[in-house]
C-alpha cells in the first residue's frame, strides 16, 4: 500500500492508523534515510498507545524507550549501532514480539532477525515537505474499514 504525506502532522496521523490496526506481539520495521519521518510516525504509532507525542523523541542516547502503556510499546531506534555485540547490550531481543508492540527505527541493521511478520513502513523523501510512505504488511482493505 502506497500513502503519500504532505506534512509532519499527516504522517503522525499515518502512524495513529498503523497503531491502532496493530496487534499485541507486532513488530514494526521503518526505514527511510535521515529527516525522512521515521519519528514523526512513530509519535503517531505511539499516540494510539495512549503515549503523549512530546515524551516520543529521537534516540540521541537511548536506543530503546519502553512505556508502561498496555501493551507495553518500545521505540528502538539503532541509528547508533554499530556491532551485534553493541545490539545484544541493548537488551533488544526482550523487547520485540512477545507481549509487547514495538517499533523499530533504522530496521535495516537488523534485517536477517526480524520476525517473518514483521510489518515494513518505507518512508521516502520526495520534497520539502512531501514524504512517500510504503506499507508491507497491513492489508489494503483493513485499512480503508478503519
Ligand atoms: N510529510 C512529512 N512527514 C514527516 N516529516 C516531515 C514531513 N514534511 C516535513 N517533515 C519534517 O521532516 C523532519 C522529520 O524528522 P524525523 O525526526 O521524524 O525523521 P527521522 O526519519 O526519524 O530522522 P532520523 O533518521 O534522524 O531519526 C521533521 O523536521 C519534520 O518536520
Ligand atoms: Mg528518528
Amino acid at each position: 500500500m502506497k500513502l503519500v504525506s504532505s506534512s509532519p502532522e499527516m504522517t503522525e496521523a499515518i502512524g495513529f492508523n498503523i497503531g491502532k490496526m496493530l496487534k499485541t506481539g507486532d513488530v514494526t520495521a521503518l526505514y527511510g534515510e535521515l529527516g525522512a519521518g521515521k519519528t514523526t510516525l512513530v509519535k503517531g504509532i505511539a499516540r494510539a498507545y495512549g503515549i503523549e507525542n512530546r515524551d516520543v523523541t529521537s534516540a540521541s542516547f537511548t536506543i530503546i524507550a519502553g512505556y508502561r502503556s498496555d501493551p507495553a510499546f518500545y521505540h528502538i531506534d539503532l541509528y547508533r549501532i554499530e556491532t551485534d555485540e553493541d545490539l545484544d547490550n541493548t537488551g533488544i531481543w526482550d523487547c520485540i514480539g512477545g507481549d509487547s508492540v514495538s517499533v523499530i527505527e533504522w530496521a535495516e541493521k537488523i534485517e536477517e532477525e526480524l520476525p517473518e511478520k514483521t510489518i515494513k513502513v518505507k518512508i521516502k523523501t520526495v520534497d520539502i515537505n512531501k514524504r512517500e510512505i510504503t506499507i508491507e504488511g497491513i492489508y489494503e482493505e483493513d485499512w480503508h474499514n478503519l
